[in-house]
C-alpha cells in the first residue's frame, strides 16, 4: 500500500512535471525554426519609367558589383541558371572547357549579346529584381522578389532566388555585354 502511494506520486510528479517542460520546450522548438525560416527582409526599391521599360536606378546594396561573381551566380543551377534560357556567346569557350558548369547554353530565351546596348543599367536591374515588371507574360523567374508566387515549398517562403548583392553582382557583368 505504501509503496505504491510513493509509486504514485513518484509518477504524478515526473508526468507534471512533464507536462509542463515539454510544451515549453517545443515552443522554443519552434521559435528556433522560426527563426532558421524567418526570410530575410527585402530592400526596397522604387520603379521608375526607363527608355525602354521599367527601371530600377538605384543600387539595391549601394555596394558596386563584383563581375566575376555575378557571372558564377549567373551560371549557378541553384541561383540564377540564366544560361538554361539565354545564350552568352561571351561564355561560349567556357561552356566548351567546362560544360558540367556551363551546361548547354539555353535556346529558349533571346540572346543575351548586346543587352547593355538595348537596355540602361537601372533597365537591367528591373529585369533580373523582377522582369515581370517589364514584360507582364514573361517565362523569365523574378530573381529578387516573394510576392505573388503559388504553392511556394515551405522552407523557400518569403524568400528570393537570389539576393540584394547577386543582383548587383549579375548587373555587373550585364552591363558588359555590349
Ligand atoms: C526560364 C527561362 C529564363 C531564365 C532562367 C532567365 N531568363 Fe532572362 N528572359 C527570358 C525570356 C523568355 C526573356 C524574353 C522576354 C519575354 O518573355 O518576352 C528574357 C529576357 C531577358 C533580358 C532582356 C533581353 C532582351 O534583349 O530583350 C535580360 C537582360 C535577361 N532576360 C536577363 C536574364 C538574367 C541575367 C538571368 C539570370 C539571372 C535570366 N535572364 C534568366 C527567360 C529566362
Amino acid at each position: 500500500m505504501r509503496l505504491s502511494r510513493i509509486t504514485f506520486l513518484f509518477c504524478s510528479i515526473v508526468g507534471l512535471t512533464g507536462l509542463l517542460i515539454q510544451p515549453s520546450m517545443a515552443a522554443g522548438h519552434k521559435k528556433k525554426m522560426m527563426k532558421k525560416m524567418a526570410p530575410a527582409e527585402l530592400v526596397s526599391y522604387e520603379i521608375t519609367d526607363g527608355p525602354a521599360i521599367k527601371s530600377i536606378n538605384k543600387s539595391l546594396t549601394g555596394k558596386a558589383g563584383d563581375k566575376a561573381a555575378g557571372e558564377k551566380v549567373m551560371v549557378n543551377k541553384k541561383k540564377g541558371n540564366c544560361i538554361a534560357c539565354h545564350v552568352i556567346t561571351k561564355l561560349k569557350p567556357k561552356a566548351v572547357k567546362s560544360p558540367k558548369k556551363y551546361a548547354d547554353m539555353g535556346l529558349i530565351a533571346p540572346p543575351l549579346d548586346g543587352a547593355a546596348d538595348r537596355y540602361t543599367e537601372g533597365e537591367l536591374r528591373m529585369l533580373v529584381v523582377n522582369a515581370k515588371a517589364a514584360f507582364p507574360d514573361t517565362i523569365m523567374p523574378g530573381f529578387y522578389r516573394a510576392d505573388k508566387l503559388t504553392r511556394v515549398m515551405g522552407k523557400f517562403k518569403g524568400k528570393t532566388v537570389v539576393s540584394a548583392q547577386d543582383v548587383e553582382d549579375i548587373l555587373a557583368f550585364l552591363v558588359t555585354l555590349k
